[in-house]
């Protein structure tokens, strides 16, 4: 896919707000990518699609989760987990992507797992970061990965945080953020 098909297809799709923000991470992923070695365009297209189906109906995704024997798992979750997984699955079924690292990178920005690639790594970590992000710690984050160059820190330093957010409002959490977790917490240093 080129980089101007993936421009149009998440504007076309996303409000303006949602779409800013997309270009935002992909700006972010490609910046992300010379520092760390990776494919910029990889970068570009996971950042500019990832959330493509942010907006879409919770029940038009159980289907498609259903429908295609995506994992089981995901149909306890809400769009939060779902839209990383059915973007990835619109991509590839109705838009022609075949990069698995493009794919991966879409599927898991919600959760992250265990042992990502670095597209993968990057797009999670831009989609945290991007430069309007004001979460708190946020900054902190930002000099792990721009002055200690430490991605799989960046990684598990997000994960905490998210899941600590979770944890304190009593909500549920997807198998795959409990093993990236556990994965980066043994290799952050
Ligand atoms: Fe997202
Ligand atoms: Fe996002």
């Amino acid at each position: 896919m080129k980089k101007s098909e993936a421009i149009n297809l998440a504007k076309a799709k996303l409000p303006d707000r949602r779409f800013q923000h997309s270009c935002r991470v992909a700006d972010t992923a490609v910046q992300m990518a010379k520092i760390f070695g990776a494919n910029e365009k990889k970068c570009f297209l996971a950042g500019m699609l990832h959330d493509y189906a942010k907006y879409d109906d919770l029940k038009g995704m159980q289907k498609i989760v259903k429908k295609f024997h995506l994992a089981p798992e995901y149909l306890q979750f809400k769009s939060e987990i779902l839209h990383g997984p059915i973007a990835a699955h619109i991509m590839k079924t109705e838009h022609g992507v075949t990069d698995a690292d493009v794919l991966y990178a879409m599927e898991n920005h919600t959760s992250g797992r265990s042992n990502m690639t670095l597209v993968e790594k990057i797009v999670f970590v831009a989609d945290y970061i991007e430069p309007r992000r004001e979460i708190p710690g946020v900054k902190g984050i930002r000099k792990v990965v721009f002055g200690e160059k430490n991605l799989d820190k960046a990684v598990f330093l997000i994960t905490k945080a998210n899941l600590l957010h979770l944890i304190s409002k009593d909500r549920m959490i997807f198998s795959k953020t409990f093993e990236c977790y556990n994965y980066y917490s043994n290799i952050k240093e």
